[in-house]
């Protein structure tokens, strides 16, 4: 079947709007202060710059090359026919895997925007009782809203590229970007924004430790939406001729800016009345609510707007993390993409309700295995393990499998100058870094 076509514009705004999301706004910022600050930036940023931009380009290649589905593109792109790359294409499961948590987290936020209307925690005790009441004992809630996520997730794939996940993009992000951007001016006039930048870009080393490393290498991989297909499925839709190399390098630099200005923004407000940034996912949930508190009304208008914005930018991830699933099914079993949309919604959303689940007490120790219970397993394995592993098999795919002619009969005329460190950087660089991460993960060293 045909896919329909991003416009240029509509194409780095989609891809934009995959990479831009609750991994910015809601992980960046607590694992930021969870490592530490300064030094786990710098790691994240050079890992974005010399390693996520590469795969970036390498992941659109494949798409944009390949026109279909992950594993067909995979599949047609390599040289042997019936080759066993078409498996690299399921990475597009770890896309259902991530939802998973991700529709209860941006269910969590749904759930904020409704209550910032009318209260907000006069304390972060009080914060913390009302954040860890929802996610322990609280089931009902988490399943209204996760409900919620799921149906309008599944309804604008039902849309498909132009109706659904374009139009989504380009209504939602442009507000995404008002809002955050006026919170964030309101924030450079404030003391507290200086203490802020000192905890963002001093950089202290000995702060550093292994697990940090690894952490800020995934995230890089996290937030870019890098190796898990989506930005290969959406690039199958660009438009002939369009600029692969600007348009990475648009999603990249907003990508980044975001995350920056969230997290400057959210520890200037922090500082500025004294919370105590509590260490963990909660940060947004916690310390952030409590902190509107102090700044009376505005502080209700800041909560209810900036959760709409956490809102906003998880939905557009969202949709990007099932698409590649959907565009499966359609390709390659010529399902409907209503049928496609409609199982893959409910696939993600029973095995988030179980994760849901684990949150929960009464039933988190039958969801406990070893270390972490289900929810934290699926952000983990996706998050630490899967995507740096996609990205590993798309830098070897495109630096050795397929023909440099190829790749650089595309790439060349757009890279100029830099295709040839690019390449060198997707050959060795990047498999040699992502070997490290994974050989650190299970304990080599
Ligand atoms: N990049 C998204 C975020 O930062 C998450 C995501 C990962 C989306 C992988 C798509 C693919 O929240």
């Amino acid at each position: 079947m045909k896919i329909a076509q991003f416009s240029r514009f509509g194409f780095i705004l989609a891809a934009a709007g995959s990479a831009v999301g609750l991994g910015n706004i809601w992980k960046f910022p607590y694992i930021t202060g969870e490592y530490g600050g300064g030094a786990f930036v710098l790691v994240y940023l050079l890992t974005v710059a010399f390693i996520g931009f590469s795969i970036m380009i390498a992941e659109m290649f494949i798409g944009y090359e390949g026109k279909k589905d992950c594993v067909t593109s995979f599949e047609t792109l390599a040289p042997q026919k019936k080759s066993l790359w078409k498996l690299a294409g399921f990475q597009g499961v770890s896309g259902l895997l991530i939802m998973t948590f991700y529709s209860v987290v941006i269910g969590w936020i749904l759930n904020y925007i409704v209550t910032s209307f009318t209260h907000l925690p006069a304390s972060v005790e009080e914060a913390q009782n009302i954040f860890m009441g929802m996610l322990k004992s609280d089931p009902y809630t988490q399943i209204f809203y996760h409900s919620v996520t799921a149906i309008i997730v599944t309804f604008i794939l039902t849309k498909g590229i132009k109706g659904g996940i374009e139009r989504l993009n380009k209504f939602l992000m442009p507000l995404l970007m008002l809002i955050l951007g006026g919170m964030f001016l309101y924030a450079l006039t404030l003391d507290g924004f200086s203490k802020a930048w000192n905890f963002m870009f001093a950089f202290d080393f000995s702060k550093l430790n292994s697990e940090a490393f690894v952490t800020a290498v995934g995230h890089a991989f996290f937030t870019l939406s890098l190796g898990m297909g989506a930005i290969m499925t959406y690039a199958a839709s660009m438009q002939k001729g369009t600029n692969l190399v600007k348009s990475a390098l648009w999603v990249v630099f907003l990508d980044t800016t975001i995350a920056l200005i969230a997290g400057l923004m959210l520890f200037t407000f922090l500082y500025q009345y004294g919370a105590t940034p509590s260490k963990g996912p909660g940060l947004v949930f916690i310390s952030l609510p409590s902190v509107f508190y102090e700044m009376g009304i505005l502080g209700n208008i800041f909560s209810v707007l900036f959760f709409i914005a956490l809102a906003f930018a998880g939905l557009t991830s969202a949709v990007s993390l099932v698409e590649p699933m959907v565009q499966y099914f359609i390709d390659r079993f010529t399902w409907s993409r209503l049928k496609a949309s409609v199982l893959m919604g409910s696939f993600f959303y029973v095995i988030g309700l179980v994760a849901l689940l684990s949150n929960i007490d009464g039933f988190s120790s039958a969801l406990t295995f070893g270390s972490k219970n289900l929810f934290d397993w699926l952000d983990f394995v996706t998050a630490a393990i899967l995507l740096p592993l996609g990205g590993l098999v798309m830098a070897i795919f495109v630096g050795f499998v397929v023909p440099k002619s190829q790749v650089s009969a595309l790439l060349e005329p757009q890279l100029g100058k830099f295709f040839t460190p690019w390449y060198f950087s997707l050959r060795y660089i990047t498999p040699i870094a992502m070997f490290i991460v994974i050989l650190n993960l299970i304990g080599v060293f």
